[in-house]
């Protein structure tokens, strides 16, 4: 549940987010990447940004690893700490777009509600790409060798082992990492995404 704040109102700005925006010469966006650990979620995340940097575009780059290292240190992989992950990096992708930001987010997201959530507190900047690489894939690639470690018990709670992945059912773009290049998938994604940009 959300609890609101007491005896907090809220301030208008002068400066709207759409002046903000504006300035910038661009539709602010939050392109939230979902799906398994190691299912290239962050290599597409960074290639696509590269893309759009390249494109005139001003982003700013969210990411799991990243952000567990500073914003949300205090945060590990129970239920209740996702939960509170993904409302947190949901509340400042909505900063970043109101500064005009075309922002991507990285993250697990394991929760069909969280994720809902995140949508909600974003409005119609949420773009929801769902990276459906498999699980066998994921785990065949193992990048940080952490499949092992929760397949041999050394990791609790670890997604798509002992900890639960819950599909999306109608992301906006999805793409399986396993069946094109680097390059391909960006550029699919980047012509998806420019549907959204005005
Ligand atoms: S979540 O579920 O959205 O809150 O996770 P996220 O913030 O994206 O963090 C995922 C990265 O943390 C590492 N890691 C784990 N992942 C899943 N389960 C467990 N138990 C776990 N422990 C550590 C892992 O490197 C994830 O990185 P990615 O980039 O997804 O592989």
């Amino acid at each position: 549940p959300l609890r609101r704040s007491t005896n907090v109102v809220w301030q208008e700005t002068d400066i709207t987010k759409q002046i903000r925006a504006q300035q910038k010469g661009q539709s602010p966006l939050t392109l939230w990447f979902t799906g398994l650990s190691g299912s290239g979620k962050s290599t597409l995340a960074n290639a696509v940004e590269k893309r759009l940097v390249s494109l005139g575009n001003h982003t700013m780059l969210l990411d799991g690893d990243n952000v567990r290292h500073g914003l949300n240190r205090n945060l590990g992989f129970k239920e209740a700490d996702r939960v509170e992950n993904i409302r947190r990096v949901a509340e400042v992708s909505k900063l970043m777009n109101d500064a005009g930001l075309i922002t991507l987010a990285s993250f697990i997201s394991p929760y069909e509600s969280d994720r809902n959530n995140a949508r909600e507190i974003i409005g119609k900047e949420f773009i929801e790409i769902y990276v459906s690489t498999p699980l066998e894939e994921c785990e065949k690639r193992d990048v940080k060798g952490l499949y092992k470690k929760a397949r041999n018990g050394k990791i609790p709670n670890f997604t798509g082992i002992s900890s639960p992945y819950e599909e999306p059912k109608n992301p906006d773009i999805e793409i399986d990492t396993s069946r094109y290049s680097l390059e391909d998938a960006t550029e699919f994604v980047v012509k998806e995404i420019m549907k959204y940009l005005s």
